[in-house]
């Protein structure tokens, strides 16, 4: 390999509360890996959410943006929490951070593995006879465009004095037809399923979705089971039987939402890793990607040492998956990780079923020792 492919480049915003405690963790299993694979890690650590608005005045600073822009992939943690509650909503550090890292990156992509092992399935509040071998689907979420982004997007004051609020959904086919390919191919690669979720019943972006999506796979992926469902079905047929879907594919919305209960129906969401990515390549022929846990600051537990350090060790290897192209370190990561909690039941109290817990870098230090 060459020095410079071999030079993995990412900036690191681990964010408020546990963010940078798990984060700690997830640099520690990469440093690991890339010291026995001869792979140099060159990345920076800036400021996101809270710790922005705090340091900086803003919840995406202008540096820690300039830093993402000269990096190949960015490694997030969680932002938010109540010491900025009462902000107004918009300089909220959920909603100022990462709906403008989505926008400037075009982070269209989004990917929510909802896996749940077969030894956890306990951990469940879905009984464990509708789920005996656990759960594996994952729910590919459109993330640039739809209610979220949809100009007008304002509240007025009507003549009479009371207040009015406007989101706006818009979807274009080539929006579609992009987020289509990446539902196809993460099919194609596992159980060649897709079903599209939308609200073609009610809502005209829906109907324009499902035109598209049902053309575009007749063209360009006829091979693949293509279903349909309503969104409101879809969330019902979740907690029913989750292995009835392989790929979940929708809309930003509807998409925040079931990416959701598929992460409560997986048992924990300290074990849930998400990718968003963008459009283009970045310097190693890949998609540039944010890739962040997707359970948030957890400030309850911050501070205590006992956050699961696993989403956020899950997400550095899809990282090096989607961004960096190491398809076998990602999986050797994804194998020692479930090698730890499943099968030496070393586990944090989110998932300990009353079992002895460790702690974050206890937990850490297992996976090391399993890679
Ligand atoms: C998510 C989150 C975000 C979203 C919020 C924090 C803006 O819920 O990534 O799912 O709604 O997209
Ligand atoms: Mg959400």
């Amino acid at each position: 390999m060459a020095d410079f492919m071999s030079t993995l480049t990412f900036a690191v915003l681990p964010g408020d509360y546990i963010g940078p405690e798990v984060m700690t963790e997830a640099l520690r299993v990469l440093a690991h890996v890339a010291r026995k694979e001869n792979i140099t890690l060159s990345y920076e650590i800036a400021d996101v959410g809270g710790a922005g608005i705090d340091n900086h005045g803003k919840a995406l600073p202008d540096s820690t943006l300039e830093l993402c822009r000269k990096s190949d992939a960015i490694l997030f943690g969680s932002v938010g929490g109540p010491k900025w509650e009462k902000l107004p909503p918009k300089e909220q550090p959920e909603r100022a951070a990462l709906l403008p890292l989505r926008k400037a990156f075009s982070l269209f992509a989004n990917i929510r593995p909802g896996l749940l092992y077969k030894d956890l399935v306990d951990a469940s509040p879905l009984k464990a006879e509708r789920i005996p071998n656990g759960i594996d689907i994952v729910c590919i979420r459109e993330l640039t465009g739809g209610i979220y982004f949809g100009q007008p997007k304002t509240t007025i004051t009507l003549p009479n004095g009371e207040e009015q609020a406007v989101d706006t959904m818009i979807y274009k086919t080539s929006e579609i037809e992009r987020i289509a390919e990446v539902a196809a191919v993460t099919a194609r690669a596992r159980g060649k399923r897709v079903c599209s979720v939308d609200k073609a019943n009610v809502l005209e972006t829906s109907v324009l979705w499902r035109k598209t999506v049902i053309a575009y796979f007749a063209k360009h992926h006829p091979d693949l089971a293509l279903t349909h469902m309503y969104v409101d079905n879809a969330a019902m047929q979740l907690a029913r039987d989750p292995n009835q879907f392989d790929v979940l594919f929708t809309e930003n919305m509807f998409g925040d939402i079931l990416s959701d209960e598929m992460a409560v129906i997986c048992g924990s969401l300290g074990m849930m890793s998400s990718a968003s990515l963008g459009v283009g390549s970045n310097r190693h022929g890949k998609p540039f990607g944010l890739y962040e846990p997707a359970g948030g600051t957890a400030p309850d537990i911050a501070g205590k040492g006992i956050a699961n350090p696993c989403a956020q060790i899950l997400s550095a290897a899809l990282m090096l998956r989607y961004s960096f192209g190491l398809d076998a370190l990602a999986t050797r990561i994804e194998a020692a990780v479930r090698k730890t909690v499943a099968v030496d039941g070393v586990r944090t109290g989110d998932i300990a079923f009353g079992r002895p817990t460790v702690g974050t870098i206890a937990m850490a230090d297992a996976i090391i020792r399993n890679l």
